[in-house]
């Protein structure tokens, strides 16, 4: 049975991040992928990272941007953390190969994102992500000797010994089908968000929230999963992101009236306000009847004011996107987007160092909540989530391991996982099929659990969940094989998807007001005196909605230095 001092779940930016700081910090090292890593989600990343690095900047005013962002939600401690190491970070991936795009004098460029009070994004084209993500695969094989590699291999558990310590994983190789017990030290749950809980999206398929849903179900409490971002230009017809680097590089909002309509809702920012406000006012601006397209139901982006050679070299993925995806030349035309699900702020509830409540199990990136975002995470400050807290949860988690004993990991609950993936391929063909019911959720939460939300459409998407719940014990699967069967992996996801959504809509009931993301239109104020606080979810018998239910608590938001007050833009 392989053991490790850490094993890390997904080979994202967060899970290679980790990686690194924890073979560089002397420890055996695991990395277990479903995918291959360089198609993990952090390739999408698109428009940039943002840190202070310009000598006008500071920072601190980083730091402000972004608990203004986060409405004064997110977490001022570990905010300051971020923000004071984002320069330090941003300059190691510079030296280790990251081709940040440079300026006439050969400084790192910097480009101008959503809610941020200067320019401060560091950027590669609008690929940043994959380019980040590639450098630090490479880096790692310097460790090859060190960091084992589990490529596409799918987690069906985490492991606990006696003391409810973190103390491995189960997983199966989807190439062959074999299962086996991968015991560790510490584990660092790093495997991303739940975008596919909503349809459209921008996420890739792989987005299934596992890694939330695993850490629920051994007991971690998951918080402020109700806050999730839609993103201001998403393709209308299939949820296509189309960056935020466009705006920033100067692309415009129109509607049906030709209105450059975000003067009515952020005069200052415009079209670079935060994604909360601008997502809102384009809503509005289509509920109010002055969306274009056939069904009035997009807006247009307006690219052509960038000149056409800095949009070719700067924003040469989506004039590619607009090609291929839209039938559009950016260049040349506006092209019609609308807000769609993007991110999501919340997740397992972990200290500034990844620790969860579980203790041996840490969580950085997507899959966790720092919290760094709060209600609203401003655009380019989630690969730097990814990275610092990455690095963070691997040196911490290495640290923890030189102190300690490898837990013992049962081989028992490796009979009940086989076992239930058995039962998965002898289901009868008389349910609904999986991806049937991941439909019916998408299409549910992005009806009701969207950029504008109500109690009546909330308790209405929590039935809807619920009883997917129970048709997804029965939903039947057609691929009976062993070899790269997705089919089964997808039912397991499909289990994952259910629970994160659960999260999300009795969160979304829970908070009576308005704040970033999470815009109630029967309390559409924001309310500190009641809600200036987490709220906590953790898997129990006695939660809302009977058995197994979420139950629900809440917990203090940190404020260092800077009070809520009025946000505008
Ligand atoms: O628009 C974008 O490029 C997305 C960036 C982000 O979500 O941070």
């Amino acid at each position: 049975m392989p053991a490790h001092d850490v094993l890390i779940i997904g080979a994202g930016l967060a899970g290679q991040r980790a990686a690194l700081a924890a073979a560089q910090a002397g420890a055996s090292v695991a990395i277990v992928s479903k995918v291959h890593p360089v198609r993990s989600h952090s390739v999408a990343a698109a428009g940039g990272i943002n840190a202070a690095i310009s000598v006008d900047d500071d920072w601190h005013s980083h730091a402000y941007d972004t608990v203004k962002g986060s409405d004064f939600l997110g977490d001022q401690d570990a905010i300051e953390i971020m923000c004071s190491e984002a320069p330090h970070e941003v300059m190691h991936l510079e030296h280790i190969g990251v081709t940040f795009h440079r300026n006439d004098k050969g400084e790192l460029d910097l480009r101008a994102f959503g809610g941020a009070s200067m320019k401060r994004t560091a950027y590669v084209a609008d690929i940043t992500g994959q380019a980040i993500l590639h450098v630090l695969y490479e880096q790692l094989m310097k460790h090859h000797e060190q960091v084992e590699r589990y490529e596409e291999w799918f987690v069906t558990s985490l492991l606990q010994d006696d003391s409810g310590r973190c103390c491995g994983v189960i997983a199966r190789d989807v190439r062959s089908g074999r299962m086996e017990v991968l015991k560790a030290k510490n584990v660092i749950l790093a495997c991303g968000g739940a975008g596919q809980v909503y349809s459209p999206t921008t996420n890739a398929l792989i987005v299934t929230g596992d890694g939330i849903a695993q850490a629920y179900r051994i007991g971690a409490p998951l918080m402020d999963m109700e806050m999730v971002q839609y993103h201001p230009t998403t393709l209308v017809e299939n949820g296509i992101l189309i960056t935020e680097g466009a705006r920033g590089e100067g692309a415009t909002l129109l509607n049906s009236d030709g209105e450059r309509f975000m003067e009515k809702y952020a005069p200052n920012k415009m079209e670079l306000a935060s994604r909360d406000v601008v997502s809102r006012a384009e809503q509005t601006e289509i509920l109010e009847g002055r969306g274009v397209g056939p069904q009035k139901a997009g807006i247009y982006l307006d690219i052509t004011k960038v000149p056409r050679k800095r949009t070719l070299e700067a924003l040469r993925e989506i004039v590619n996107i607009g090609k291929d995806f839209a039938g559009v030349d950016i260049t040349r035309e506006p092209i019609m987007i609308r807000p769609g699900a993007h991110y999501i702020m919340g997740g397992v509830k972990t200290d500034v160092n990844g620790a969860t409540s579980v203790e041996g199990l840490y969580a950085a990136g997507e899959v966790a909540c720092v919290s760094v975002h709060g209600g609203n995470r401003l655009g380019a400050n989630s690969l730097l989530d990814t990275l610092i807290f990455g690095r963070r949860a691997g040196e911490h988690a290495a640290a923890r391991a030189t102190s300690m004993a490898l837990p013992s990991a049962s081989e028992a609950r490796l009979g009940d996982d086989v076992a239930m993936i058995d039962a998965i391929l002898a289901r009868p063909r008389t349910g609904r099929r999986v991806s049937e019911i991941k439909g019916e959720l998408g299409e549910t939460m992005n009806k009701h659990v969207a950029v504008y939300r109500d109690e009546q459409g909330l308790q209405s998407a929590h039935e809807v969940v619920r009883r997917l719940k129970e048709e997804a014990k029965s939903a039947y699967v057609d691929d009976h094989g062993a070899v790269f069967n997705q089919d089964v992996l997808g039912a397991i996801e499909l289990g994952y998807m259910l629970d994160c959504a659960e999260a999300i809509v009795v969160g979304a009931i829970e908070r009576k007001e308005s704040r970033g993301a999470q815009f109630r239109t029967d309390y559409p104020e924001r309310n500190d005196e009641q809600w200036l606080k987490h709220i906590d979810i953790t898997a129990g018998a006695d939660g809302v909605g009977g058995v197994g239910g979420p139950r629900i608590t809440y917990s203090p938001v940190t404020i260092t230095q800077w009070q809520p007050e009025e946000r505008k833009y």
